[in-house]
């Protein structure tokens, strides 16, 4: 490992290549390449089996999971979600014609706030979208408590969340809400190159996002609904079943790398880790750490010296989604509204973590923010 290479924020997970050639071979062999074939079988059963859930939809990515839960479960009108996201979460309710109500965020988690959620329900809301940002679990609880009350659904963006635990029932917590995304894309923790899944509460849900994604079609001449193709194919859920016996060393590599900036950044004035020791069973998919006012320099410059370094952060998220073209002109988008996330997104930066991120290279970030 030589002093100069780049280290990115991420770089993904993937089985030695010779592992994979069987399963390559077979597919050749039986030429079933797409349609529910059986690897997406296995790949479905044995990821309800990893994650403790009863039904659960495989995806091409996690955006068209995404798009499809709002079909499936006929959202329409208003829906409540967070600016300090990945932008595929209020994309996903404009491919559905709904209109996103952007709701500020708690300071501690960066998740959508429940205490700010009731003051933006009009009789147009029908469901919440939350984001468990950085697979740091959203108050699954208090947003519950509010979608009863109110008659809401609640859909949770969980692209960041595989693997992650609740400290409390020590479950998944993608067991939570109506419907639950998840995305498989090359930087998620756990990867099919692309892909994502729905993780649904029954039968009949799971019967109706299948036909949809799949164009709508129930049988060969049947089509119920105008579906979309969403199909994951027979390459990545073959590469899923092998990135599933991998999951769980990855996953404590990543908690090694975490606990080793923890401990290396603690006294360094000006840096906010936002993980606390005593949270949930997250996965760490991101390392990210605020830049306060005492820190020698603010975000931004911290952000290119690092790069000049050769060390490659991520400012994400930023700039928020609220800001966007596409969505800056919505009364709910105003900075002015959403002051913590405004704030954060300003502030935030995450390290690189990943799997095979070397002790030397983790040294040579910690060193660059400890000497800035
Ligand atoms: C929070 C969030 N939502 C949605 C997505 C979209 O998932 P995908 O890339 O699998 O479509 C991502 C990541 O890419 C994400 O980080």
């Amino acid at each position: 490992m030589t002093e100069s290479r780049t280290i990115y924020v991420t770089q993904p997970d993937l089985p030695p290549l010779e592992e994979f050639l069987p399963s390559l071979q077979d597919i050749w062999n039986n030429r079933t390449l797409t349609n529910g074939g059986p690897y997406h079988v296995k790949l479905e059963q044995a990821l309800c089996g990893y994650l403790g859930v009863e039904h659960l939809s495989l995806f091409s990515n996690g955006t068209l999971a995404l798009v499809t839960a709002l079909q499936a479960l006929r959202i329409t009108g208003e829906v409540i979600t967070t600016p300090y996201s990945f932008v595929a979460t209020a994309h996903s309710l404009l491919w559905n014609g709904i209109k996103p109500v952007f709701v500020d965020i708690d300071p501690v988690t960066l998740n959508l706030d429940p205490a700010q959620i009731e003051a933006a329900i009009t009789p147009q809301t029908t469901a919440i979208l939350p984001v468990h940002v950085y697979g740091q679990p959203c108050d699954v609880k208090a947003i519950q408590r509010i979608a009863d009350l109110y008659n809401l659904r609640v859909i949770y963006d969980g692209a960041h969340a595989f693997g992650v635990r609740m400290n409390d029932e020590s479950q998944s917590v993608v067991r939570h809400g109506d419907a639950t995304m998840l995305s498989f894309h090359a930087t998620k923790v756990f990867n099919t190159f692309e892909g994502g899944a729905l993780v649904c509460q029954d039968a009949k849900t799971k019967r109706r996002i299948d036909h949809l994604k799949n164009f709508g079609f129930v049988d060969e001449t049947t089509v119920v609904a105008p579906g979309i193709n969403g199909k994951m194919s027979e390459f990545n859920a073959a590469l899923g079943l092998l990135q599933l016996q991998r999951v769980d060393a990855a996953l404590a590599r990543r908690r090694e790398i975490a606990t080793r900036y923890r401990d290396a950044l603690a006294d360094v004035r000006g840096l906010r880790v936002l993980f606390s020791r005593d949270g949930a069973e997250t996965n760490y998919g991101y390392f990210p750490i605020l830049i306060e006012p005492d820190y020698p320099m603010d975000r931004d410059a911290l952000y290119w010296r690092l790069r000049e370094s050769g060390v490659n952060g991520r400012r994400y998220f930023y700039p928020l989604i609220s800001n966007f073209p596409m969505y800056r002109g919505l009364p709910s988008a105003a900075p002015s509204k959403l002051p913590v996330a405004t704030d954060a997104a300003a502030r935030v930066l995450c390290l690189p973590i990943y799997p095979s991120l070397t002790e030397p290279e983790q040294a040579r970030v910690i060193d660059l923010l400890r000497g800035a």
